[in-house]
């Protein structure tokens, strides 16, 4: 009897502590998304370049979705740079065309097809620190205007997996963004 008394007890005893761990692992899992939208929006300003423009305000049912698909870009010639003009945005802000090519703001929302679902944390990881697409140091370098190099290249693990953890709760928005193009409007 005293034995089942006993058992009957650390089984409580356990459950609760069980659900303690769950607790506490659930709190600190969202003290991470909740550091990550800060490093995101109010550090990172990921949203000056990636969530695309209406006018003058950001347009927020595309929040961080990248440059529209169809949204128009424009070209850069050589010949504006003797007239000191080295590069020119979208009116989204979020397609910039320089001397070597034109860049376009990718979707960092996790819809699989078109954003980030299909990434891996450490891709992401990666491709913030070594600024190499998709974190493969095999693939291309990502070109301006995105401040990786001396900036968000030494951020810690710690944020960066935050940042990520974040972005993987927004909403995914279906928006295929086009591949950066060379000199010759070409991909790279
Ligand atoms: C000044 C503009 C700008 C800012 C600010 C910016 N980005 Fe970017 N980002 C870009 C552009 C442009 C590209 C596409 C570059 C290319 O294709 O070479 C890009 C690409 C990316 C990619 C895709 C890389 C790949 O492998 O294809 C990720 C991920 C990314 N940015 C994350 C972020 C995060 C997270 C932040 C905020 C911490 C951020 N960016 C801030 C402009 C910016």
């Amino acid at each position: 009897m005293h034995r089942k008394h006993w058992i009957f007890g650390m089984a409580i005893f356990s459950t609760l502590i069980f659900v303690l761990l769950c607790l506490n692992y659930a709190e600190s899992q969202s003290d991470q998304v909740k550091r990550g939208k800060y490093l995101v929006d109010a550090v990172g300003a990921c949203g000056q370049c990636h969530t695309p423009r209406q006018g003058a305000e950001m347009d927020m049912s595309m929040y961080l979705a990248g440059h529209p698909a169809n949204a128009p870009y424009p070209k850069y010639e050589m010949s504006m740079m003797q007239r000191g003009i080295f590069m020119l945005t979208a009116p989204t802000l979020a397609a910039f065309s320089l001397p070597f090519g034109t860049t376009f703001a990718a979707n960092l929302t996790p819809d699989k097809e078109t954003g980030l679902g299909e990434w891996t944390e450490k891709m992401f990881v990666d491709t913030m620190r070594t600024g190499h697409h998709q974190g493969d140091t095999n693939n291309r370098k990502l070109l301006p205007p995105m401040p990786i190099k001396n900036a968000y290249a030494n951020m810690n693990d710690e944020d960066l997996k935050a940042m990520w953890a974040y972005l993987q709760t927004i909403k995914p928005v279906k928006n295929e963004v086009r591949p950066a193009l060379n000199r010759m409007g070409r991909p790279f």
